[in-house]
Parts: C-alpha cells; structure tokens; sequence
C-alpha cells in the first residue's frame, strides 16, 4: 500500500507566509479565501492584494507541497487525487483554523470538496476569480504542472471543468470577473469588490 503523504505542518505560519510591513491590517477580520479555476490568477492575485491588505498570504497548493515534501505533480503521480484532495482538506482547514485575517488562494478543486466549502462559508469570506476559457487556457499552456490537464486533450478536459465547477464556484460570496489587463488592474478591482463587500457587512440593517 503506498504511503500516505505527510500533511502535518513542518513549517510555522511565519515562516511560510509573507506580510506586508507597511500596511495596517485594519479592515480584513477573517480570511479572504480566493477560488476559481486553474489559470484563474489566484496566487499572484493574491499576493499582491494581500499587501494592499497588510496581511499575510498563503497559498494552499505551496503549503500541501511543503508538508508532503514533493510538488503537486509526484503527490498526483505517487498518491493519486484522493490522497492530494485529503491533504488539500487539512491544509485548508489548518490555514483557516489558525485564525486571524489573511488571503488565501486555493487550488483549483479544493472548493469543490463539501466540508471545504462549508468551513469556508462559516470562517472566510469567498471570491471567485472568474476568467474567460481563452486566458485560462492561455495560462496553464504555458506550464506543465497541473496533472488534471495531463489528457489527450487538454481543452475539452477546461471546458469540463468549467461546467461542473463554475454552479459550485457560484456560491462564493464575491465573484469578480477578470480580463486581459495589467495585473494591478485586477488586483484593484478585486481590492475594491472586497471594500464594498466588508462595508455592507458592517451596515447596520435598514
Ligand atoms: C487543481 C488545481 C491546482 C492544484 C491541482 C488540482 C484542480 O491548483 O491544486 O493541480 O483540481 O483544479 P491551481 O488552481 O492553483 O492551478
């Protein structure tokens, strides 16, 4: 029986996170949990609304590299997906867990998993990162890393994903659609959907 990969944390938050110095981190209370496709921009997205935000920033899909000691593709190759998902999970749930405001990008899948979702609607804020099928396939060409997308083919294997996940990705709280234009471009759009969001949040009920 193949070994299951190890999933405990070996690094501290601290050392695995990055954190802006110079902003305060006045207006984010729980973590800002993005979803969205492969392609999607939800790490470099991330990062850099993260420093808008003055908080930390993790990426899920780093995090369960760290703890398993291998990249994405040999957990896939060595495990299978159910084994990378559970880890997935408990990754998730230990970022989320250990509280306080931080963004979060997740891998493609990991919203799609019932008890994810549910913590995540319970403990973060959600936004989905919705790109058109040209740019995220344009993106994840240009790489090799996402085993789901090793098939004969590779474009309708995108459009499958997109019709089974895009109703799930639906129930985020935020969706911001994104286009080909700088990355600060979206970065503040994103950064701006997250003000309005938080400022409804706190309006007293009319
Ligand atoms: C996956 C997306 C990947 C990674 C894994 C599975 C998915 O992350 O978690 O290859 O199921 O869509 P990105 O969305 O960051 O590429």
């Amino acid at each position: 029986m193949a070994a299951r990969p190890t999933t405990q944390a070996s690094l501290t938050e601290s050392q695995s996170e990055t954190v802006s110095e110079t902003t305060p981190a006045v207006l984010l209370t729980q973590p800002l949990v993005l979803v969205g496709l492969m392609g999607a921009g939800k790490s470099s997205i991330g990062k850099r609304l993260a420093s808008r935000f003055g908080v930390a920033f993790a990426d899920a899909d780093t995090e369960i590299e760290k703890a398993a000691g291998r990249t994405i593709p040999e957990i896939f190759e060595a495990f299978g997906e159910e084994e990378f998902r559970n880890g997935e999970r408990r990754v998730i749930r230990r970022l989320i867990e250990s509280g306080g405001p931080r963004v979060l990008a997740t891998g493609g899948g990991a919203f799609m998993a019932d008890d994810t979702r549910a913590l995540i609607k319970a403990e973060a804020t959600s936004l989905w990162l919705k790109a058109d099928f040209e740019t995220l396939f344009e993106r994840v060409s240009k790489r090799s890393n996402r085993p789901l997308l090793k098939t004969a083919d590779p474009k309708a294997t995108l459009r499958e994903l997109m019709q089974k996940r895009y109703p799930v990705y639906a129930e985020a709280d935020l969706v911001v659609e994104t286009f080909r234009v700088p990355i600060e471009e979206t970065v503040d759009k994103v950064y701006h959907a997250v003000l309005d969001h938080l400022a409804r949040e706190a309006a007293p009920p009319q």
